[in-house]
């Protein structure tokens, strides 16, 4: 069994890309595929934690296991939803209750936010659905009361957030009648700083992914976005980082905590995220 090195400790994560509306049929976003920030979900739910995940716009991944999980689309929505979160003010965000069998997760990109709890027992059999789906929202609601105003313990972002997002998107599809277009576009907040340098007593952990000067690059952002740790990848790597279900970091930390770098070899995405959270759930301890 895992050590409970995050017994009690309340996480929120985000995960995946995000997607920035041109106008209603299209829009700017990125290949992240989530895996990291799921992986990091499950790890540290076996690991003892509450968690809250933060699914950024098309991740196709089915909810682990007794994690809430709320899906946003764009950075800015990212924002309100990590804010929220992490204050424990986020039960006003909506509610879409699904299946919990159905890990096909349809996305409903009608709505902002969707949200949903995946229970591990929910011995669901073939009673009336509409009765089952009755009493499961009302559980729901019952759980998302009783964390009102619990704050978070530890934040991770491993989303890959777009850097820039047009300023307002089109109202109606833009018209092929020009042979050339410009978009522009305005820079995105930066979530992790933002939420960091509000919360000083939030353990925050970042990621970064970088071609050269790892260490250089990844000491620069621990300081600059007030970070506890960061676990960077090199991305010059053909074989680790993004969708590949392999990766292999090394771990800095803030000088607060006197602790060396880490370095974790070249393992499965749920090997790195079980080492990550049993390194956070020390560095907290100390
Ligand atoms: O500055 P850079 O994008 O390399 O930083 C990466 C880290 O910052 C990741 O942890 C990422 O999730 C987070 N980030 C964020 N919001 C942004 C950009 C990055 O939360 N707008």
């Amino acid at each position: 069994t895992t050590p409970q090195l995050l017994a009690g400790k309340r996480v929120v994560i985000t995960a995946g890309p995000t997607v920035e509306a041109i106008d209603p049929v299209r829009y700017l976003s990125n290949h992240s595929s989530g895996k990291m920030g799921f992986a990091l979900a499950r790890a540290c739910v076996a690991a003892g934690a509450d968690v809250v995940l933060i699914a950024g716009g098309k991740v196709a991944l089915p909810t682990p296991l007794n994690v809430t999980r709320i899906d946003v689309l764009s950075a800015e929505d990212m924002l309100i939803a990590a804010q929220q979160c992490v204050d424990g003010t986020h039960s006003e965000l909506q509610l879409v209750f699904e299946d919990e069998h159905d890990h096909s997760h349809e996305h409903d990109h009608s709505h902002n936010h969707s949200h949903e709890h995946h229970h591990g027992d929910c011995g669901c059999g073939d009673d009336d659905v509409s009765d089952h789906n009755h009493n499961d929202n009302h559980d729901l609601l019952q759980s998302y009361d009783d964390n009102q105003f619990v704050k978070a313990d530890i934040f991770i972002a491993t989303a890959a957030v777009a850097d820039y997002r047009t300023e307002e998107a089109a109202p109606q599809k833009i018209k092929k009648t020009q042979d050339a277009m410009t978009l522009s576009l305005v820079k995105n907040p930066d979530i992790l700083a933002t939420i960091s340098l509000a919360h000083p007593e939030l353990f925050v952990v970042g990621f970064a992914a970088e071609t050269q000067d790892v260490e250089r690059y990844a000491r620069g952002k621990l300081v600059a976005k007030d970070l506890d740790m960061i676990a960077c990848n090199d991305v010059s790597r053909a074989d680790i980082g993004f969708a590949s279900d392999d990766n292999a970091m090394q771990v800095f930390f803030s000088e607060r905590y006197e602790r060396d770098a880490v370095t974790l070899e070249k393992t499965s995405k749920d090997k790195i995220a079980e080492q990550l959270a049993s390194i956070i759930g020390q560095a907290i301890g100390q």
